[in-house]
């Protein structure tokens, strides 16, 4: 007998950017609390696990993943005895809970980089890259995410530190076992709390070539975050796979890997002994058109069919200018959500691409992210009152996406025909069906500009084809379904009748 497929095979991931979800203290951030208000909605909704972006103990240099206790709840959210709440309610509606790991860094605030930082000889000082140089010339070329060099200078013990981001995440050294065994422990804390896995922060960063070499003249300028891709990392992957494999319930490590080459992605499931999922970014970063995706999915096709690892699709999340506002409109934000919801793999929904967000217009005077990525992390809004059903009191950390009044989830769910329904929509037809679930997928024949592909369940009995239109021009595509009826159209016109023969502009159907 084979194992059931695991449950995050078939599971659609909502990721929850905790200060911006919904705020019950009333200062403005939300919290764990909100987010425990909002289960009854994510359960209606029809998601099967939420990702928790990071809520630990932290000086919030970059809101979160600068962390200064892996093991905490930093007040901001709430408590450590909430979070078992939450986790425990999640559970009792069927909703796994992923939590963020940040193992390439911490924040400088960490008692561990506090300690290693006062003094050379200090019983950490190995924990954290520590180098030789002079004050003008740091010991390579790398460069940090956020711009400038990856390396600060230490005045009070005369040495440099490196910091892929912020020079207030200075990065752990995972060569030193220590090291690893304190990660560890922490992955083992909520692991021991119930959670039912990790993504993991810029996973691919672990492992480094122990010279620190420089990187090559013709892309010294591009962040070393972006390049780093050491067979230490795999080393160290596999022993976090044992650990998290140890605990019953298919756990699962997902992980950032930022490399913009799917086979270098796929590097990093191993074979079959490292991550179990993996996010492939080059997707998240096409245009909208029909032959740019072809390509991505062709390269997901060869690059993870062979090795059967299990593919992630993400169009939005709190890094990148949310698809909305980079595709260009409405239509199209419910075209893209039929893609996302309906290739193969593992699809995850950032918070608000539900109501069809999209980013809010920061003013110069309320930005705040050292990452220019303040717009796609504008709070989400829950009604139409002034304050958008966030606890009164102060303003929210950032300004409302556009048109809030009108465009927040109390207004889609009055309305049959928004975006809201459709994700609703896709969610409930996904469950129904294992073809969509995990069937595998085959393009069709398709005009310029449309891409079809076909979805067959493994035992053969259920199907689905999807035409996806990426222009604003009707086409004519003809299927070899006989009798095929309309299951799903991104613009809900024509649900449940036969298919026509044409692709309305913009417009993507499920047909069964
Ligand atoms: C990737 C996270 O998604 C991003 O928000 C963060 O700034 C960097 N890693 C550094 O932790």
């Amino acid at each position: 007998m084979t194992n059931p497929a695991p449950w995050w095979t078939s599971a659609v991931v909502y990721q929850i950017y905790p200060r911006s979800f919904l705020d019950r203290s009333g200062d403005g951030i939300g919290d764990l609390a909100g987010i425990r208000d909002r289960l009854d909605y994510l359960q209606w909704l029809g998601v099967d696990a939420i990702w928790l972006s990071p809520f630990y103990p932290s000086p919030m240099a970059d809101f979160g993943y600068d962390v200064s206790n892996y093991v905490d709840v930093d007040p901001l959210f709430g408590t450590l005895a909430e979070f078992d709440v939450l986790v425990d309610e999640c559970h009792r509606r069927d909703l796994k809970v992923i939590v963020d790991w940040v193992p390439n860094h911490s924040s400088d605030q960490h008692p561990w980089f506090i300690e290693s930082r006062s003094s050379r000889t200090s019983e950490k000082r190995d924990w954290y890259y520590w180098r030789d140089g002079t004050r003008d010339r740091p010991p390579n070329n790398w460069r940090a995410a956020f711009g400038g060099r990856a390396w600060t200078w230490d005045e009070a013990t005369s040495q440099w530190y490196l910091h892929l981001f912020l020079p207030e995440q200075p990065d752990l050294n995972w060569g030193n076992p220590e090291v690893r065994e304190a990660m560890y422990g922490t992955l083992r804390f909520w692991l021991d709390r119930g959670v039912d896995g990790f993504r993991m922060d810029v996973i691919h960063g672990i492992g480094r070539d122990p010279l620190l070499p420089d990187a090559p003249y013709d892309v010294e300028r591009v962040p070393w975050s972006s390049q780093n891709d050491h067979e230490l990392t795999h080393e160290y992957l596999r022993e976090i796979r044992k650990l998290i494999d140890a605990y019953p319930g298919d756990r699962v490590a997902i992980g950032e890997v930022f490399l913009l080459s799917t086979r270098k992605v796929a590097t990093y499931y191993g074979h079959n002994d490292e991550l179990h999922l993996s996010f492939n970014f080059p997707p998240l970063y096409a245009p909208w058109t029909a032959d740019a995706w072809r390509r991505r999915v062709d390269r997901v096709v060869e690059e993870f069919d062979p090795i059967s690892a299990w593919p992630t699709w993400v169009l939005s999340n709190h890094d990148n200018p949310r698809h909305r506002t980079r595709y260009g409109s409405e239509a199209r934000a419910h075209a893209a959500a039929v893609l996302l919801l309906t290739l193969r793999g593992t699809p995850f929904v950032y918070a608000g691409e539900e109501l069809g967000l999209e980013d809010a217009k920061i003013p110069a005077s309320a930005r705040v992210d050292p990452g220019d990525r303040d717009g796609c992390r504008a709070p989400i809004p829950w009604d139409g009152s002034a304050a958008h059903g966030w606890a009164g009191g102060s303003e929210a950390w950032l300004p409302w996406p556009p048109d809030s009044e009108s465009r927040n989830m109390e207004a889609l769910r009055d309305d049959p025909a928004s975006i809201l329904y459709l994700y609703r929509r896709l969610l409930v037809a996904r469950r129904g069906s294992p073809a969509l679930r995990s069937g595998s997928w085959q393009a069709r024949p398709a005009p310029q500009g449309v891409l079809a592909y076909q979805r067959n369940s493994p035992d053969g009995t259920d199907s689905r084809t999807i035409l996806i239109n990426f222009t604003e021009h009707p086409w004519p595509v003809p299927v070899r379904i006989a009798d095929a009826i309309v299951e799903i159209a991104s613009d809900g016109v024509g649900e449940g009748l036969p298919y026509g023969g044409t692709l309305a502009p913009d417009q993507a159907l499920i047909l069964r």
